[in-house]
């Protein structure tokens, strides 16, 4: 029975490049998962968009002195080209600034307020008297009141990851003046989230496949206790309120961001023709997993899920595989201090399955791991051109050349090639049980180590040697080998899916690897191959030394 897998990917703010943290921390691994459940015959429905509003935007714009409007339609450009390049491939990549996700929003907002989950208030807001305007979360920087991080902005921590509430700084100073800002009385609208302490406690408990780091930390978190939160704020970049009275504020941009989830399965549902049919990722029997970074933990397992309690009838998340952090070169990434490596830079100069091969072996999945860009061109250099696509090119230009083009015809197979074949067999099973779990790092590994065992097998085997003396003996053992890429193709699909697709067409397949499904599709003999080139490239590991140089400077 085919399953339902929903896939919601955190929105990035549509405020600058992408960076490898963001790949390392969501991208790559949501691509991996829908690539796996595709290939399984599965019914997936991968989507996010660009956030464009809130504060980063705003503050980006002024910066700039533009248009937070052309700001977010500039990113969002990009993010669309670099998610081609990559090969993210998402079924709809939208943005926060439709219509139809404001309709979304403001439906949620209005359904909750009815039923008594969000509610008005007079609260004291930072007023900044020499800029003369209202200063919401990232206009304003203080000291964490949970963590005594200094430097803290008003939305979040970056040291604990905790959201806060302005109000709550320690020694708060206005972003644009530097003065202390005065607090001021004005009204928003809060939602409620400590009517749902106990029913998400007992929720969370229940979550025992989550990791152990998003397990752990929401946790702790709701058992601090939840704290109502403004989901107003005062600004003009935004959802608007749809309550009168309501005219000069909007909507927070981290309860309308989550809710594209939501508005992007409508949307896509509309662009394939059966508006209905968001429902079956949402009410149905599907499951959803979100795949985000770390520091977006508290808003997927807590605020998200109250909301959708709240309104009630759509699915809950049911799983959230939040990467850990990806540091460059050891030291934290950090994109005001130009130390990150961007998406747009990376792939003006190379190829993204080595990318994608190397954030796939250092998959931050349970611990921080490392960039370096030493590391980089040795992986492509000893792994991918040394082990893997050293074995597809010696195995299809030999092959190619001396048996006419065509898949040679087995003779009998001797216990090495059995074994051999039943390694193949069994790296697809494995790999198929770790990526269900999403287990990506395991599962890569387990794939490469495949190859290994294949080069072992063939220099056993010589078949270019055999080929004087004992032509079957050499064809045999080919064909093993051939095998064995078959079943590589597949079970690398989701991590390179480039070379998976050429090494597809070499082996003399149609389509693509995912049609073939998650099985062993042994070519048959006789089956006509396309004439081979290399899979991968070998780099120059001088370039690590300049490519390190350009790393924070600005
Ligand atoms: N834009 C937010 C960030 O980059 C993430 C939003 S994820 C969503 O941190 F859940 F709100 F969509
Ligand atoms: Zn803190």
């Amino acid at each position: 029975m085919a399953e339902r897998i929903y896939i919601g990917v955190a929105w990035p703010y549509a405020n600058g490049p992408l960076h490898l943290g963001h790949i390392a921390g969501a991208y790559l691994a949501a691509d991996i998962f829908a690539r796996y459940h595709r290939t399984k015959g599965n019914e997936v429905l991968m989507v996010s968009g660009s956030d464009q509003h809130g504060t980063p935007i705003t503050i980006k714009a002024e910066q700039e002195g533009t248009t937070p409007a052309e700001i977010a339609a500039r990113y969002h450009k990009q993010f669309l080209e670099n998610w081609q390049t990559l090969g993210i491939s998402f079924d709809l990549f939208t943005t926060t600034g439709t219509a139809n996700h404001a309709a979304v929003v403001q439906d949620m907002f209005l359904t909750l307020l009815k039923k008594g989950y969000i509610y008005k208030d007079t609260v004291k807001q930072a007023y900044c008297p020499q800029c003369q305007r209202f200063l919401p979360d990232r206009y304003i920087e203080g000291t964490c009141p949970y963590c005594a991080f200094v430097g803290t902005r008003g939305d979040q921590c970056d040291q604990c990851g905790k959201p806060i509430n302005t109000i709550e700084l320690i020694s708060p100073a206005c972003r644009i003046c530097g003065d202390k800002p005065e607090f001021r009385d004005t009204e928003h609208f809060f939602l409620k989230l400590s009517a749902f302490q106990d029913r998400l406690l007992a929720w969370v408990r229940k979550q025992t496949h989550w990791r152990p780091n998003v397990l752990n930390f929401t946790l702790r978190y709701l058992e601090d206790g939840l704290k109502d939160r403004a989901i107003t704020r005062d600004i003009t970049w935004g959802v608007p309120i749809p309550v009168s009275g309501f005219e000069n504020k909007r909507i927070y941009v981290w309860f309308e961001a989550v809710l594209g989830y939501l508005s992007a399965t409508k949307e896509w549902a509309k662009t394939i023709g059966d508006e209905e049919r968001w429902r079956t990722f949402w009410q149905g029997n599907s499951k959803s997993y979100y795949f985000i970074g770390k520091d977006n933990i508290p808003f997927h397992t807590i605020i998200w899920p109250a909301m959708l309690m709240g309104y009630e009838g759509l699915n809950l998340p049911y799983d959230v595989p939040s990467n850990e952090f990806l540091t460059i070169e050891a030291k934290k990434l950090s994109t005001s201090r130009n130390w990150a490596v961007w998406v747009p830079d990376y792939l003006s100069r190379y190829d993204p399955d080595p990318l994608r091969y190397l954030l796939s072996v250092n998959m931050p999945e349970s611990n921080d791991t490392d960039f370096s860009w030493q590391e980089f061109f040795r992986k492509n250099n000893d792994e991918l051109v040394a082990t893997y696509g050293n074995l597809v090119n010696r195995v299809l230009t030999f092959t190619f050349r001396n048996f006419n083009g065509c898949v040679p015809e087995p003779g009998e197979l001797d216990s090495a090639s059995r074994e051999m074949i039943g390694k193949a067999e069994a790296t697809i099973k494995t790999t198929d049980e770790l990526l269900y779990g999403c287990h990506f790092k395991q599962a890569i590994k387990s794939a490469m180590l495949l190859a290994q065992e294949a080069n072992r097998y063939l220099d056993g085997k010589a078949p270019w040697k055999t080929i004087k003396q004992d032509r079957q003996d050499s064809a045999t053992s080919l064909y093993v080998a051939i095998v064995v890429l078959s079943a590589l193709k597949t079970a690398l699909y989701p991590f390179l899916p480039f070379s998976s697709q050429k090494l597809h067409e070499f082996l003399g397949f149609r389509g693509t690897p995912q049609q073939g499904g998650w099985k062993l599709n042994s070519p048959q003999p006789g089956q006509k191959m396309a004439s081979p080139s290399p899979l991968f490239t070998k780099l120059d590991e001088e370039l690590a030394i300049e490519e390190s140089k350009r790393l924070g400077s600005l």
